[in-house]
């Protein structure tokens, strides 16, 4: 049996690229997605609902980190719609040179790069978000929260979606020992929360 998850990469997988739109109030988007990546049909529920609860309460920040950006749509939009710049990291090959295209295709500006977490990210965001790696296991949606501390400003927050049923409460309980933890909205059973240094 051959397992392809969406965050390993398969050179081999035939490529079939499709454009994925979507708008937020009047500024429309539009995403190429191909076979491999995550949700290459139709933009994720939880990356939705964190990115319009993010950009209900935004703050003034200057930059952010994409951990797990797939083919980039959290940044794209906030890049877009805040007018600032940012940087994505994913470990799908696939998945950061079809951000890379939607960057262009969208105008805005965010730098896209290959990295196991944080292994190849440097200096310090205002903000870090992530739709995290559900299927990748707890331990590394654990180390993507738990070692964002390193990299962010002061001041800084962390912003994250997990679905109650795929384990929400107990990541939550575990970051409570590092962070102050807010949840700021449940819509369908998916969490979007934020962090901060205590
Ligand atoms: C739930 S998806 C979210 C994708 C994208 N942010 C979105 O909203 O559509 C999680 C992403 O994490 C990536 N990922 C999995 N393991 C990773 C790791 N160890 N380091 C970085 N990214 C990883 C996957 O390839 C996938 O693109």
């Amino acid at each position: 049996m051959s397992l392809n998850h969406y965050f390993t990469n398969n050179n081999n997988l035939r490529s079939e690229e499709r454009v994925i739109k979507y708008c937020y109030g009047s500024t429309c988007f539009e995403f190429i997605s191909d076979n491999g990546v995550f949700s290459k049909n139709k933009i994720d529920f939880g990356s939705i609902t964190l990115i319009e609860t993010y950009l209900k309460h935004k703050k003034n920040i200057h930059n952010f980190l994409d951990v797990g950006c797939g083919y980039g749509f959290l940044s794209i939009v906030l890049a877009k719609m805040l007018k600032i710049s940012g940087v994505g990291v994913d470990v799908n090959l696939r998945a950061i040179h079809l951000a890379e295209k939607n960057a262009l295709l969208n105008q805005v500006s965010v730098s896209f790069k290959e990295s196991n977490i944080y292994e190849n990210v440097t200096g310090t965001y205002d903000l870090i978000l992530t739709n995290p790696p559900i299927r990748a296991g707890k331990k590394v949606v654990l180390e993507i929260f738990l070692k964002a501390k390193e990299y962010l400003a002061e001041d800084g927050e962390i912003w994250g979606v997990v679905r109650k049923d795929q384990g929400a409460k107990s990541i939550l309980k575990v970051l409570s020992d590092t962070y102050q933890v807010e949840i700021l909205e449940k819509n369908k059973g998916f969490y979007v929360f934020s962090l901060k240094r205590r």
